[in-house]
């Protein structure tokens, strides 16, 4: 994550399993890590998606859909699911079905652009957003 310029807080796992044990998913290889995903479920109705990254090494070999279709399908399809993406993966994003309903600029050091996307199977006035 530090290699994408990324900065996870040192608790913010703790945080995370706090919320919701099962909410990491790790994908490996050879019983190595090469990935992972968060799919935070707040309550029984809404789930966050978040640090989704595979090892450079790893990319572009499928690894990251199935650790990413593998979060997904831990929930019932009826779940309000978010996610904060980087705008240059929206359209990635877009092709399991998420849709752009914000846009906006995180303040990081990188302070490189977001788009907050929402699942449009869902009604929007349930939004948290
Ligand atoms: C984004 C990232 C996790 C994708 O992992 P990856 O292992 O390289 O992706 P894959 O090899 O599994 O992709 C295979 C295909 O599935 C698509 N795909 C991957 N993840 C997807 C997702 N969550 N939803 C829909 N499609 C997805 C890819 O676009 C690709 O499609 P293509 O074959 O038409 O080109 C990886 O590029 C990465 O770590 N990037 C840096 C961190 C980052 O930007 N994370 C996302 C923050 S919003």
């Amino acid at each position: 994550m530090v290699e994408e310029n990324w900065r996870p807080g040192l608790k913010d796992a703790e945080c995370y399993f706090a919320c919701d044990p099962t909410c990491g998913f790790v994908g490996e290889v050879n019983g190595k890590p090469v990935g992972c995903v968060t799919l935070t479920k707040y309550g029984d109705t809404f789930g966050f998606i978040g640090c989704y990254i595979v090892s450079k090494e790893h990319r572009g070999k499928g690894y990251g859909k199935a650790i990413f279709d593998a979060a997904l399908s831990s929930v019932k399809p009826s779940r309000l699911l978010a996610l904060a993406a980087l705008s240059h993966l929206e359209k990635m994003y877009q092709k399991t079905g998420f849709e752009s309903v914000f846009y906006g600029t995180r303040r990081s050091s990188s302070n490189q652009y977001q788009s907050f996307v929402l699942t449009p199977s869902q009604k929007k006035e349930n939004s948290l957003l």
